[in-house]
């Protein structure tokens, strides 16, 4: 038996019971192939901070340093600034870890209409977004505030390690996929950072020869991704044209309730955070009907990570099962069931043939 110490971080609203649903598959797969997980579970979350004035407590971070993975809900509520349930805890939490790697796979699953007309299971992409430098930086400021010529600056950061990396990790990844890798630029408009960003691509890419590659600029990268989302393998972008890219690409995949993400530190030292790609949908929060699917596929990439892709692979086939039957499904996929009876059917058909 193989035992993993995992920092559970429900959070806000539907984080809660999206989490306990990926819990009830991952332990259901761990007594499967011999894993059991050990949770810590943290009530660090909006509410905490509405409470004692912090999303987590000062020695958060150190807590978190001795686990092997975080597995976090959504964090978010309409009393606390979205940029404090931000900056007080996963940017922290990503940057701290050095997770360099945001990473998003994309399906459409058979049985789950997509809102493209012609969007069909072939679609299968992994947006890799840059995750602790670029556009996301605290280096800027404000000047005048409330004069007439009031202004306000925010630098982008790009660095050789920062970038290099990010591609180093797409391009490995294309190879073991599709072979295909897509950089999303704008170095038509931003003339410093974007051209810098277009030749480390050239140059990582002379490292990886069997990989395709090529490079389009965000705005029509975008329109590409709605008209012909089946042509894309792995797509690599920069901290906000990542962001942006992945939430259009789990729009198309039919809904958000279904997009998982990684945050990972490639090189294992530190622990890698895995959560939904969603937030705390206050608007649903409480009825439990919120769908599953995306917190389950990160705890099967949160599997993956830890060393079982075969356990993460039967999680993917059971989740495949279970929508490709039709029943049950949320209301978010046309259903009328819920976020425990969606979870248990998942858990009940792994491993079946
Ligand atoms: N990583 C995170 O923790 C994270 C990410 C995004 C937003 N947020 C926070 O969540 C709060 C709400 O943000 P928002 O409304 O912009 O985004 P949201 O993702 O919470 O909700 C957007 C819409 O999608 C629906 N939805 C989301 N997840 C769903 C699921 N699993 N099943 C069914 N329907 C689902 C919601 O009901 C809502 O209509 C904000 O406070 C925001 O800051 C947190």
């Amino acid at each position: 038996m193989i035992a993993h110490d995992i920092a559970c971080i429900p959070g806000d609203g539907i984080g809660t019971e999206v989490t306990a649903a990926a819990r009830t598959v991952l332990d259901a797969a761990g007594r499967r192939h011999g894993i059991a997980f050990r949770y810590d579970e943290l009530d660090w979350s909006c509410a905490r901070h509405e409470r004692e004035g912090a999303m987590m407590p000062a020695d958060g971070l150190e807590r978190l340093a001795r686990r092997d993975a975080i597995l976090l809900g959504a964090v978010g509520a309409p009393g606390v600034a979205d940029h404090v349930s931000l900056w007080g805890l996963l940017i922290p939490i990503r940057r701290t870890f050095r997770q360099y790697v945001n990473l998003r796979p994309i399906r459409v699953f058979p049985g789950v209409p997509s809102p493209l007309r012609d969007a069909g299971p072939e679609v299968d992409l992994v947006v890799v977004r840059e995750n602790t430098e670029g556009e996301y930086s605290e280096i800027g400021g404000r000047f005048n505030r409330g004069e007439p010529g009031e202004l306000a600056v925010q630098e982008a950061v790009f660095t050789r390690t920062g970038v290099t990396r990010i591609l180093d990790y797409a391009f490995a990844l294309a190879a073991r996929r599709g072979g295909h890798l897509t950089s999303a630029t704008k170095s038509n408009g931003i003339v410093h950072t974007m051209p810098f960003w277009d030749e480390l691509v050239r140059e990582r890419a002379a490292a990886a020869p069997g990989v395709a590659w090529d490079q389009e600029h965000i705005d029509a990268l975008c329109a590409k991704l709605v008209l012909d989302p089946a042509r894309f393998d792995v797509i690599v972008a920069s901290n906000l044209f990542g962001d942006i890219l992945s939430d259009l690409a789990a729009a198309v995949a039919g809904s958000i309730g279904m997009a998982p993400s990684g945050n990972l530190d490639p090189t294992g030292e530190h622990p890698s955070m895995f959560e939904p790609v969603h937030g705390s949908a206050p608007d649903i929060a409480g009825r439990g009907i919120a769908n599953p699917v995306g917190a389950v596929w990160s705890a099967a990439l949160m599997l993956d990570h830890l060393g079982h892709p075969e356990a993460a692979a039967e999680v993917l086939a059971a989740i495949e099962r279970v929508l490709a039957a039709g029943a049950p499904r949320t209301p978010d996929l046309g259903g009328s069931a819920g976020t425990a009876e969606v979870a248990a059917a998942i858990a009940g058909a792994l491993g079946e043939a």
